[in-house]
């Protein structure tokens, strides 16, 4: 591979570095392009152009692999914690016992929220989506905790990630109570800290709550399944904010907002209504015919992927773990055989086949969470629970990156020219 790339414009050409990576496509730098050439780049959506340079997470799309700080999702989910994949993403390296138990000992004392933040869910409407509330309440925090705003302070950053990590569970959980009219429940620092949402979703104060211990494991492996996903729409937005120099509780809150559309976050809930409406094995096709038709806006959602042009190395666990909670919890939901059956015929379909469009994360994920007991409407709001560390660890990577500039794209403009302004009697 040569160590430029020339890029000639008209009787211009120009001598572009290129940067390689550990692993995965080289890149062109064109950061001067337009100071040599006059001209921009143009790429809308970004299908081939890298926002910046990242050491957290690694996915090669088309062999269906994706790795964290080079350690593969699959053995995560099988070996790990999402405590200690949280440890991972922040800090580069797994942690050894003292340091996994310091860190969750950290993590745990930051679960209370301000007293004073469950007054301003009384604000909601009781029907609100609980990622509105969430867009809201984790924007509220800066309020709270202006002590871990000054992003130039490494130490503050520090603080303000694990607030945000250790306080996701809390927010979450009480957007849940306040949409079913329960008393919300105060964190229990004993639990993990995936047992502990267990119990302030599910518990109520008037009876004591037990953690069911394969529900527990699987919502961690879920957890873990969502921490990061490299510059995806989400992240990208969080960066995006925060390279104006925003508070970190802005910029997730950022993040949470663009999470919930619903070809990104949003997909497991979509998901599961549209798994749910199919009904039974014989709508099966009419769907995949719906979603074959141009001419139909519907998408089979739970599939297809920006980067993945394999099977989602997530969906295989997912899948897995749905076997493993429907088991303990002996659920016999048709929904797990309409979508085993929906991706067996969408498999083996030409159109499939041919645009390499694989289950992806949100195909299996919201079969599952509904096996727990979660409402559609919370699916979302526990993906921006679990990735809450990846935003974290992206923006700390960010603000620590001397390269960092804000980010500011330029466009092609197709607009009208310079007019004269008219009166509005003469138009
Ligand atoms: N059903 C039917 N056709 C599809 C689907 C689908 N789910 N996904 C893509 N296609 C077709 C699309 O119509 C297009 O066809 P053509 O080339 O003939 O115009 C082609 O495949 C490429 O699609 P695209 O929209 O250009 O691809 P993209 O990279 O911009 O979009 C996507 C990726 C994930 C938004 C898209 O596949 C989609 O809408 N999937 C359903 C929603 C979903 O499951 N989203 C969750 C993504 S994973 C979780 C996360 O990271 O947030």
């Amino acid at each position: 591979m040569t160590d430029t790339a020339k890029i000639t414009l008209g009787d211009k050409t120009v001598d572009s570095p290129v940067l390689s990576g550990t692993v995965g496509p080289d890149v062109v730098d064109i950061r001067k392009f337009y100071a040599q050439t006059g001209a921009f780049t143009y790429d809308p959506g970004f299908t081939s152009t890298a926002s910046c340079e990242s050491q957290l997470t690694y996915i090669d799309g088309d062999e269906g692999v994706l790795l964290h700080r080079g350690y593969a999702i699959g053995d995560l989910a099988e070996q790990s914690s999402f405590m200690e994949t949280c440890y991972l993403l922040l800090n580069g390296e797994l942690p050894n016992g003292e340091e996994l138990q310091t860190f969750e000992n950290t993590i745990t004392r930051h679960t209370m929220l301000h007293e004073q933040l469950a007054t301003f869910y009384r604000g909601f409407r009781r029907d609100a989506h609980p990622m509105a509330v969430m867009c809201g309440v984790v924007g509220a925090l800066s309020a709270f905790y202006p002590d871990s705003t000054e992003i130039h302070d490494p130490h503050q950053r520090m603080i303000a990630s694990h607030r945000l990590i250790a306080k996701m569970p809390t927010i979450a959980a009480m957007a849940y109570k306040y949409s079913v009219g329960q008393p919300f429940v105060y964190p229990d620092n004993s639990l993990s800290y995936t047992g502990n949402f267990l119990r302030m979703t599910f518990g109520v104060p008037a009876e004591p709550y037990e953690v069911n211990p394969v529900v527990e494991r699987a919502l961690d492996r879920i957890f873990i399944l969502h921490a990061d996903h490299e510059q995806n729409a989400s992240t990208s937005t969080v960066r995006l904010a925060g390279s104006s120099g925003a508070n970190p509780f802005a910029c997730i809150a950022a993040g949470i907002a663009c999470l919930w559309g619903p070809a990104h976050g949003g997909a497991n809930e979509a998901a599961l209504n549209m798994l749910r409406e199919i009904g039974r094995p014989e709508r099966i096709p009419e769907y995949i015919a719906r979603a074959k038709d141009k001419d139909d806006p519907f998408r089979l959602m739970g599939f297809g992927h920006r980067v993945y042009k394999n099977y989602d190395p997530r969906a295989t666990v997912m899948q897995k773990t749905v076997r493993e909670v429907f088991e303990a919890l002996k659920v016999n939901d048709p929904v797990f055989e309409v979508a085993l059956q929906l991706e067996e015929m969408a498999l083996s379909d030409p159109y499939f086949v041919e645009k390499k469009l694989f289950p992806n994360v949100d195909f299996y994920s919201g079969v599952i969470l509904s096996a727990i007991g979660f409402p559609t409407t919370m699916f979302t709001a526990l993906f921006a629970l679990a990735r809450t560390v990846g935003w974290v660890a992206q923006w700390n990577e960010m603000i620590s990156d001397p390269a960092q500039k804000i980010g500011r794209p330029r466009q092609l403009y197709t607009g009208p020219t310079h007019r004269p302004y008219v009166a509005v009697d003469k138009r």
